[in-house]
């Protein structure tokens, strides 16, 4: 099993994706676009258009740094309601969300 997940974590960081970030398996992809719309979208909008949270379109993203938004997420933002994440995402799984995010959740 140990081998299995160090053969897994070798084979995930080898993904030439945002510079050594491993992307989620599609499984995990999976809940990750189920929590944005269930969780996220309990607050920034089932549309993302806004609502308790900021609205997270692509048009209100752009331009900002990714990096900096997946630290939003993990850290969330102290004296507003945004929560933090951290104890339910890793890193990778914080910008995999924001990069899903500014492509338009709706394709
Ligand atoms: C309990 C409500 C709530 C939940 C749940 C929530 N957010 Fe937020 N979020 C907010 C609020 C409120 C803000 C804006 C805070 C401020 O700056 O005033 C925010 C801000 C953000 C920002 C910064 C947007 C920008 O334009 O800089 C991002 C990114 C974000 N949230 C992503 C997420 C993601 C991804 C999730 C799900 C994992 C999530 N949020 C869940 C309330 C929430």
């Amino acid at each position: 099993m140990r081998n299995v997940l160090l053969l897994a974590a070798v084979v995930m960081t080898a993904a030439p994706a945002w510079a050594g970030d491993p992307i989620p398996s599609p499984a995990r992809q999976s809940e990750l676009d189920y929590m944005l719309r269930q969780d996220c979208g309990s607050c920034h909008g089932m549309t993302f258009k806004g609502g308790l949270g900021s609205p997270l379109l692509p048009e209100h993203l752009e331009g900002k740094s990714e990096d900096a938004l997946a630290d939003v997420v993990l850290d969330g933002i102290p004296g507003t309601p945004m929560p933090p994440w951290r104890s339910l995402l890793t890193h990778s799984e914080a910008r995999w969300m924001i990069a899903r995010l500014l492509r338009g959740l709706e394709q």
